[in-house]
């Protein structure tokens, strides 16, 4: 295979094997409305010669809402004709993008949102340390309904198919994960295979239902996770083999929990940004701030694994092994030269890149000019801290998002 041909995702064929992996954008309306600068965003970013663009992730229902400002929703057939005008802009420029569907589940906080935290299990999440009231089964049957009501909105809206987000900790992996899944009815854990994967079936079934056969379905997992050991090689192979055999079109592989956030992007930790922005660290006590950043953050440093080229390659190769779907390996690719060589040698199908494209969004461009070409990004990681404030999310090194507006106050979507 080489990165630069022409392939396919189910029947849909992109230019290359780069992919835009979700990012989360900042640039919806308080209902999740996309609002012009979304549009435009997306409209600019298909311009760049992305085989695939994958959106931020987009909430399926109003519990299922993160806590992040901003953020995309995709709940209603009103959301449609908002869609309709991103869609059409990027498949203008020749473009293919993907809408990613998500429910929070237990990471968010009650004392943000002022809404009741759900989950899996009673199991709080140690970063966001809300407890969430165990789902109901007849509640969770209305989700697997509202995850194929939205993929079918996001596919009458234009989009090239949906990608399930089923990592970082969000609901689908924490029925997935037996650490935090400890339900003992049909919901629960696979004592065989030492995975809980019925939720996620029903959720497939449910959108090829509702979406018919050949619309693309992507997921996204974690391949591991070092402070989940539960989770570990025996059942991302049974994972790989579950979703083998289901009819699903690509399989990409992150890693982590938002539990260690920077586990998942690695690269530095801006501790001051944090302390001042985290909606979690945030304090206006000088003692409470000292301690934060004196003694507890540099033991919670210790906790997390440093960047290194391609980190997750490993757990896309072992992929690899136990399925014919495509695979997208993403994290750390910062050259042509490390992506051609994870396609051509280690049989990679697709290639994810994010804050790569946060701060060149002609990223492509340059590495098709010259393989050796290395990103900019820094891995400064304030991109992703900046998620938490009212600012949509751009390189604050190079400040750049593909798009000139920083705020989104005066936007509506609607
Ligand atoms: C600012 C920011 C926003 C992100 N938003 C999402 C998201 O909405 N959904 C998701 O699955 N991953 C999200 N990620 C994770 C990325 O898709 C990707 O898995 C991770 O950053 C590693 O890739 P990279 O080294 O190319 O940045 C986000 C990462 C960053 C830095």
């Amino acid at each position: 295979m080489e990165l630069f041909e022409r392939a396919y995702i189910g029947k849909c064929e992109l230019s290359n094997r780069i992919i835009r992996s979700a990012t989360f954008e900042g640039m919806c309306d308080e209902k999740g409305f996309p609002t012009e600068t979304y549009r435009s965003f997306y409209e600019q970013l298909s311009k760049n010669k992305i085989g695939g663009i994958i959106t931020g992730f987009s909430y399926i229902s109003d519990e299922g809402k993160a806590m992040q400002p901003g953020q995309a929703g995709i709940y209603s057939p009103e959301f449609i004709p908002y869609y309709k005008r991103v869609t059409t802009g990027v498949h203008a420029n020749g473009g293919k993008i993907f809408m990613q569907l998500a429910h929070t589940g237990r990471q968010t906080r009650e004392q943000e949102t002022g809404k009741e935290v759900v989950g899996v299990s009673t199991k709080r999440s140690p970063y966001f340390k809300s407890k969430p009231r165990t789902l109901k089964p007849k509640e969770i049957n209305e989700i697997i309904e509202k995850f194929g009501d939205s993929a079918l909105y996001a596919q009458m809206s234009g989009f090239d198919g949906i990608q399930l987000h089923a990592a970082h900790g969000y609901l689908i992996h924490q029925f997935i994960f037996p650490k935090i899944n400890n339900r003992t009815d049909q919901f629960g854990i696979d004592k065989k295979k030492g995975i809980g994967t019925k939720f996620l079936d029903l959720i497939i079934a449910n959108i090829r239902e509702k979406c018919g056969e050949d619309y693309p379905i992507l997921i996204k997992i974690s391949g591991g996770d070092d402070h989940y050991p539960t989770f570990g090689i025996k059942q991302l192979i049974n994972l790989i083999r579950f979703l083998d055999e289901k009819a699903i079109d690509a399989i990409e592989i992150s890693y982590g929990t938002m539990d260690y956030a920077l586990n998942i992007f690695r690269g530095d930790m801006p501790i001051d940004l944090i302390l001042a922005k985290n909606k979690v660290f945030r304090s206006e006590n000088r003692l409470e701030k000292h301690f934060i950043k004196l003694i507890y953050f540099p033991l919670f440093k210790r906790r997390l694994k440093p960047f290194s080229s391609m980190y997750n390659l490993a757990y896309a190769s072992l992929a690899t092994k136990y399925t014919t779907k495509p695979i997208i390996s993403v994290g750390g690719f910062r050259t042509g030269k490390e992506m051609e060589h994870a396609v051509k040698i280690d049989g990679i199908n697709f290639i994810g890149l994010c804050r790569p494209f946060i701060c060149e969004p002609d990223f492509v461009v340059k590495i098709e000019t010259d393989s050796n070409y290395k990103s900019k990004c820094l891995n400064c990681n304030y991109c992703a801290i900046m998620c938490d404030t009212q600012s949509v999310t751009q390189c604050y090194k190079t400040k750049s998002n593909g798009n000139t507006t920083e705020s989104n106050s005066n936007n509506s979507g609607k």
